[in-house]
C-alpha cells in the first residue's frame, strides 16, 4: 500500500460542491482511493479574494500532503479560476483544474457556439472561462452569470424550495433569451441541480458537468504515469473544517451513497491543520 500509485487521490472544494467530482471518480476511476478536504467553515468562497482564496488553498493542500496523496483535484471552480497557477508554482504534486476540461466539454457540446456560463462572482470576474474557450474557439461567445445565491442554498440542502426555484429562473432566463444552446456547470454545486434545471427547462438546454471530463484527464494522466492504483481499493477519507455531522448527512444525500464520517480539521488559529478528536 505504500506505493506512489497506492496513495489517494486528493479532491477539495468549499463544501459539499466537490462531491460531484467524488461521484465521476467512483464511476471511471472505481479503483481510486480519494482523500476529500470541504472547507465548510468558510463556505462560500464565491465573493471572496482571490488572496484569500490561495491561502486558504495552501493550506489544504498542505494538510492533503501531510496526509499522503498522488494527486490533487480542484474540485472548486473558484480556486481552480484564482489560485491554481500559484499553487502550481508552490508545491510538486500533479494538480488537475475542472475548467479547461469544462470549457472543451462545452464547446463540443454546443451547435451554435453560443455557450451560458453559471458560476460564482469570483469565477465570472476571473474571465478564466472566457479566456479557455476563446483560446480552444475565437468565434464562441461566452454569455457569464453571476449566481451567488445558490451555493448557500445548496449548502443547506434546498435543491427544489421555490426561493431555488426562484434564483435560478432569474439567472437562467437571461441567458435563454440571448439564445445560448449550453449551460456550463461553473461550480461544481451546481450539478446537484440538475433535476430542477430539467423540471424549469425541459429540452431547452444541453446541460455541461466539467466534472466528466476532468475526471477523465485524471484517469489520462494517471493512466501515462504508471499512477493508477493496482490493489484492492482502501476506505476513502474525508475532512471538513466545519460541522462533520451536517456535511455526513447532507452529502449522503447528495452523493447518493453513505459516506463515512468526516473528520474535523481546525483551519483556524493555532492549532490549523490539526485533525480534532
Ligand atoms: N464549488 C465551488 C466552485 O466550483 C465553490 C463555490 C463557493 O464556495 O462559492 O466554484
Amino acid at each position: 500500500m505504500n506505493s506512489e500509485r497506492e496513495k489517494p487521490i486528493g479532491i477539495f472544494d468549499s463544501g459539499l460542491g466537490g462531491l460531484t467530482v467524488v461521484r465521476e471518480i467512483w464511476r471511471d476511476l472505481p479503483q481510486e482511493r480519494i482523500t476529500y478536504f470541504g472547507d465548510t467553515a468558510r463556505v462560500p468562497y464565491g465573493g471572496r479574494s482571490a488572496a484569500e482564496i490561495t491561502e486558504f488553498n495552501s493550506q489544504i493542500i498542505e494538510f492533503m500532503l501531510q496526509e499522503g496523496i498522488k494527486a490533487v483535484i480542484f474540485a472548486c471552480n473558484t480556486s481552480s479560476a484564482l489560485a491554481l497557477q500559484e499553487m502550481r508554482k508552490r508545491y510538486p504534486v500533479p494538480m488537475f483544474g475542472i475548467i479547461k476540461p469544462g470549457a472543451k466539454a462545452a464547446l463540443a457540446t454546443s451547435s451554435n457556439r453560443r455557450i451560458g456560463l453559471l458560476a460564482t462572482e469570483a469565477t465570472v470576474k476571473s474571465g478564466a472561462y472566457e479566456r479557455a474557450i476563446l483560446a480552444l474557439e475565437p468565434t464562441a461567445q461566452v454569455f457569464p452569470m453571476a449566481c451567488p445565491k445558490l451555493v448557500p442554498l445548496i449548502e443547506k440542502g434546498e435543491l427544489d424550495s421555490p426561493e431555488t426555484e426562484g434564483a435560478l429562473q432569474e439567472y437562467i432566463d437571461p441567458l435563454a433569451e440571448a439564445g445560448v444552446d449550453t449551460l456550463i456547470y461553473g461550480c461544481t454545486h451546481y450539478p446537484f441541480l440538475d433535476s430542477v434545471i430539467t423540471r424549469l427547462y425541459p429540452g431547452r438546454f444541453k446541460l455541461v458537468d466539467p466534472a466528466k471530463s476532468c475526471v477523465r484527464e485524471v484517469r489520462e494522466y494517471l493512466q501515462q504515469n504508471a499512477l493508477l492504483a493496482q490493489e484492492a481499493r482502501g476506505e476513502d477519507r474525508y475532512f471538513v473544517s466545519g460541522d462533520p455531522g451536517h456535511f455526513a448527512a447532507l452529502g449522503s444525500r447528495l452523493a447518493g451513497r453513505i459516506l463515512p464520517a468526516p473528520q474535523k480539521v481546525d483551519v483556524f488559529g493555532e492549532n490549523a491543520l490539526k485533525v480534532l478528536p
